[in-house]
């Protein structure tokens, strides 16, 4: 890589950052694709209002946001896009003459990741374990993806509801009125009282993610026979303990590694106009297996 005096400059704010396989995925973009650009890793502290508006008067061109500061960040922003302003989390911002622009490509690279895997939401139920950041914006795109019910299952079941008023509200204005009526949050100690069958099951809680390999939020084995497909959006390690349940259950297990190269890739075409080529796309996963 060379640098000169014109080289772009783009980076990702998050504390901690150090263990971010960012910056090798979007510097691996720029060689591949001979464009003029850096990107490194900002530690930031918490004085969101010093940090960006700095990033933005050195003329950084593109940001990622990753934790804690990915609905912090929105007040310093000149606009979100419209799915990012109601997940309530951007972690992509692009620079514009007004200031930053944010998005999220987080459901971007989801959707992203199960069109190529041929999994489809459409008419499908969906249940979400977890309600984070991530269960919220797989939420979304559940119902963006015309979903027919969802069902939030959360360790902190207040937290589900949260996002089930937010998704329901949506489904709504959108004229998806029988989704809003089939949103429904359960405590995860409850979950033997999920009936039905056929899942498509989205593991967004951080338990099992290395080194606490063996551990998984959900161990009950009538569970693991209503999924059809378990999606973690974990990828460290590469087959989750979920994943073995839904596999051993006779479903089919997916990682969230296309989810985080999607995620880059998208925030990169953002920010330069670009398509990606699919064999960058493979050269890129092929590294970070
Ligand atoms: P993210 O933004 O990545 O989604 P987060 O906001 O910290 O992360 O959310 C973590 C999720 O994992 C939450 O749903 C959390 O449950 P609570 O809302 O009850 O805290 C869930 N989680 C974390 N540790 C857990 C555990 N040991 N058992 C069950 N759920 C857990």
């Amino acid at each position: 890589m060379k640098i000169n005096g014109q080289t772009a400059v783009y980076g990702i704010i998050g504390n901690p950052i150090r263990h971010t396989s960012s910056p090798a995925i979007h510097n691996h973009i720029s060689e591949a694709m001979g464009i003029d650009a850096v990107y490194v890793p900002f530690v930031a502290n918490d004085d969101l209002a010093a940090v960006i508006p700095g990033l933005y008067s050195l003329g950084v061109r593109g940001l990622n946001v990753t934790v804690p500061y990915k609905s912090d960040v929105m007040e310093y922003l000149a606009g979100v896009d419209e799915m990012a302003g109601r997940i309530g989390a951007v972690n992509t911002l692009k620079y514009t003459e007004k200031g930053y622009y944010g998005y999220n490509t987080d459901i971007l690279g989801l959707g992203r990741e199960l069109d190529e895997e041929g999994i489809s939401l459409k008419e499908r139920d969906v249940v979400i374990l977890g309600a984070g950041g991530a269960a919220r914006a797989v939420a979304f795109l559940s119902a963006l993806k015309g979903a027919a019910s969802l069902t939030i299952v959360n360790r902190t079941e207040e937290k589900a509801l949260g996002i089930k008023k937010d998704v329901s509200a949506y489904a709504d204005i959108k004229g998806m009125h029988s989704l809003a009526e089939n949103t429904r949050t359960l405590s995860l100690d409850m979950i033997e009282d999920l009936g039905g069958k056929d899942y498509i099951v989205f593991q967004c809680t951080n338990v099992g993610l290395s080194p606490r390999d063996d551990e998984c939020v959900l161990n009950d084995e009538a569970f693991y026979k209503k999924v059809a497909v378990g999606v973690d959006l974990i990828y460290k390690p590469a087959v989750t303990r979920f994943m073995k349940y839904v596999e051993d259950a006779g479903g089919k297990a997916v990682n969230g590694l296309k989810m985080l190269i999607y995620q880059a890739v998208s925030a990169y075409e953002i920010w330069n106009d670009v398509r990606v080529p699919e064999s960058v796309v493979s050269d890129i996963e092929r590294e970070l297996k």
